[in-house]
């Protein structure tokens, strides 16, 4: 089964970008963490990253016409991008917004995710963890 595990802005600095919040594996690391655990749950892993909002939006839509699992880091996205919600609310497979961070135990503004009411469910505050646990809870979710 086919899994695309997209991740918003930012999270290519990941390893140099506040180690002492995100941690200080790379985000070339996560990419192989993801693959592996991936793979171990017999899932066929892409990994993808962008700054871009429509490069983002375009994935998502490339995921509902491909009825193809997501997992999500949507990163500052997650807190404002009504375009992202959208493009989510359009899913046609379960798709699984994570966090590495526990947005609720942070800034006021982290508070809020305008896409977590269009998600299957949410994963947050575990570091690479919410990777792995995402990849696992898709494995236990009918498409
Ligand atoms: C994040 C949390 C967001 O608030 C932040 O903007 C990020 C990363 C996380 O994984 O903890 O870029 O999504």
């Amino acid at each position: 089964r086919r899994v695309l595990v997209l991740n918003g802005p930012n999270l290519g600095r990941l390893g140099s970008r506040e180690p002492e919040k995100y941690g200080s594996t790379t985000f070339a690391e996560l990419v192989g963490v993801c693959e592996k655990a991936g793979a171990d749950l017999g899932l066929e892993v892409e990994v993808r990253q962008t700054d871009d909002e429509a490069e983002l939006v375009g994935w998502l839509h490339e995921a509902a016409d491909g009825r193809i699992p997501v997992v999500l880091n949507p990163a500052a996205f997650t807190h404002y991008s009504y375009s992202l919600r959208d493009a989510i609310a359009q899913r046609t497979a379960p798709l699984i917004e994570i966090h590495l961070t526990n947005p609720a135990t942070r800034e006021e503004f982290r508070h809020t995710s305008v896409v977590a009411g269009v998600a299957t469910g949410t994963i947050a505050g575990f570091g690479l963890d919410s990777y792995r646990l995402a990849l696992r809870a898709l494995t236990n979710l009918d498409s």
